[in-house]
């Protein structure tokens, strides 16, 4: 190996160059680590905590803490996906998740990663929130009942389209992503399907409108292969099954 420095993830030694996080070294060398939030695309949002690892023995996201040279990363490990299975449990009852009603179902990285660390159902009583869906939009739906609050579409919006169309309000339990417009409603933005923020949505949360099934459910990308082997949805080509699947 050259003079590169490296941490260990799993036993394993992971390269890395100065300025990298534990999660884009680990990207790079082709481990995955769990993750929601994160998109390289974007800087680090750390909001989700799905991509906890153990660093040095203590708890940290991997997509906001920087690489150093010989830590100790643990990620594969039960104590860590148990508490990954936990944050994912608390995303399900806090929202509407319907997976066999929901079009991405196949599709989305939600339910990918939920498979991938072995949550099967909630151990938590259902919210049952009373959520909104916005199909004001000629060529989109919004399903407020499928948002995570990751922030990915407020900042592909935000940075990358350069229309801010997207925003979360309040905080805590109150948090919710809202449209920028007087009215509220998509239909009044600039929004386009092929604005990033169309595309990165990790959930069902944002709905091509007029692609519903165009590949039917059991050949879908996470039908086929894990998250682990496929990726994040949003960097999945379209003509691999990625992106249009909505
Ligand atoms: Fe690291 Fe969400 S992926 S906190």
């Amino acid at each position: 190996m050259s003079g590169e420095p490296s941490f260990t993830l799993d036993d394993q030694p992971v390269p890395f160059q100065d300025g990298q996080t534990i999660m884009e070294a680990a990207r790079v060398a082709g481990v995955y680590i769990p993750h929601l939030c994160f998109n390289p695309d974007f800087a680090p949002h750390g909001s989700c905590r799905v991509c906890l690892v153990k660093v040095n023995g203590r708890p940290q996201a991997a997509c906001t803490t920087p690489a150093v040279a010989g830590q100790v990363v643990q990620s594969e490990i039960e104590e860590l996906q148990e508490i990954r299975r936990g944050i994912l449990e608390m995303m399900f009852v806090e929202g509407n998740h319907i997976c066999p009603a929901c079009e991405k179902s196949g599709a989305c990285q939600l339910q990918a990663v939920a498979y991938y660390v072995g949550m099967l159902a909630p151990r938590f009583t259902y919210f049952y929130p009373q959520r909104t869906l916005d199909a004001s939009h000629p060529d989109a739906v919004i399903d407020f009942n499928r948002c995570i609050l990751c922030e990915l579409c407020v900042r592909a919006s935000r940075d990358i389209d350069g229309k801010n169309v997207f925003a979360v309000q309040n905080r805590g339990l109150k948090a919710h992503l809202v449209i920028n417009t007087p009215s509220g409603k998509l239909g009044a933005t600039t929004f386009s399907i092929t604005d990033k923020a169309a595309q990165v949505c990790p959930t069902g949360a944002i709905l091509i409108k007029n692609r519903g099934y165009e590949t039917p459910i059991g050949r879908r990308l996470y039908d086929r292969q894990p998250v682990n082997v496929v990726g994040d949805v949003a960097q999945v080509p379209e003509s691999e099954g990625g992106r249009r699947h909505e």
